[in-house]
């Protein structure tokens, strides 16, 4: 008999059959979202589940099903999953690194290009049919080339963008939980390491890329935001939690910073209302990792950790490897 499996949201149908050849399915391709209730309730009687960002895999669902064996995130971030819990329950976790790292460092640089150059602003107001002649003033913004660029998290993605910066002949500051080797930062356009409130002083545009935890909860606040020049650009490519929202909303209504380009909110999808009014941000919804190979690649990935996982195998993105202890 073939393990059970749900899928939580819907997915490439390629995936869906794919899985179907190892697995007996419940999938979701109506793409339902489930809540927490509703998400224990169809993972009785299931070995695996092939998760997204947007389920919350909390202990209480974890230890009301005995029978499961493998969570299976279709994402890098994991801050959705309870680990502990699960290794605690002898539950597998997996997640999708490094096939999303590129494609993610894309698209922080699409929000920092957008923010500090007020794409979206400037582009609403011509749609709106307000554009009546040119100006010398009009929508001036920041220069990003020749500019210091402040990364905040530097593992892979931040590297990966780092390294972008090269072409547009930046010096690059960063801060994380442990320094770089000398040959990473080499790798990463030659960074250099800063305490996290120095580099807010420091540079000209700041992306966040650290994981989101109880530790990095808040990580920019109105403190912080004190810290940044008026004339900065803040990017979020990371999660909701890891900026104060009605810290940032209060800092770029005072034009505290300059501009702000957001993929993640907190309590997204129902993000703060205050970031709609405001013409000094880019917001986008939770796209990073959006462009099609890439999502197509991130649910193979996640597909294999879960067929690797319910045949007696090692998955390949295992983020609890105590569990083999087990
Ligand atoms: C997306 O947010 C991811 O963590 O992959």
């Amino acid at each position: 008999m073939k393990p059970k499996i749900l899928i939580t949201r819907a997915v490439f149908p390629e995936v869906v059959e794919k899985l179907s050849q190892h697995f007996d399915l419940e999938s979701n391709q109506d793409d339902v979202v489930y809540g927490e209730a509703e998400l224990i309730r169809r993972l009785q009687g299931k070995q695996g589940v092939f998760a997204n960002p947007s389920d919350r895999i909390s202990a209480d669902l974890i230890n009301s099903n005995p029978g499961l064996k493998a969570v299976c995130n279709m994402a890098v971030g994991y801050n959705n999953i309870d680990i502990a819990a699960a290794t605690a329950a002898g539950v597998m976790a997996t997640n999708t690194p490094d096939v999303l790292n590129e494609t993610t460092a894309d698209f922080a640089w699409a929000l920092l290009m957008a923010a500090a150059r007020r794409v979206t602003e400037s582009e609403h107001y011509l749609r709106a049919g307000e554009w009546k002649k040119w100006s010398y003033d009009g929508f001036l913004g920041a220069d990003v080339h020749g500019a210091t660029l402040g990364i905040i998290g530097m593992g892979r993605i931040g590297q990966a963008i780092a390294r972008r910066s090269l072409g547009f002949n930046m010096k690059v500051v960063y801060h994380n939980r442990s320094r770089l080797t000398p040959e990473q930062e080499a790798y990463a356009n030659h960074a250099e390491y800063l305490g996290r409130d120095e580099l807010l002083r420091t540079a000209d545009h700041v992306i966040l890329v650290l994981p989101y935890s109880a530790a990095s909860h808040h990580t920019i606040g109105a403190a912080e935001l004190e810290l940044m020049k008026p004339s900065a650009t803040l990017v979020n490519i990371a999660r909701g939690g890891i900026v104060d929202d009605a810290a940032l909303i209060a800092a770029l209504k005072a034009g505290q910073i300059a501009a702000a380009g957001l993929d993640v909110f907190e309590n997204e999808p129902a993000l703060n209302p205050g970031f709609l009014a405001l013409s000094n941000v880019v917001l986008t919804p939770h796209i990073g990792s959006a462009s099609g190979s890439t999502r197509r690649a991130m649910a193979h990935c996640a597909a294999d950790n879960l067929i690797a996982a319910l045949s007696g195998q090692t998955p390949p993105n295992l983020l609890n490897p105590e569990v083999l202890k087990k």
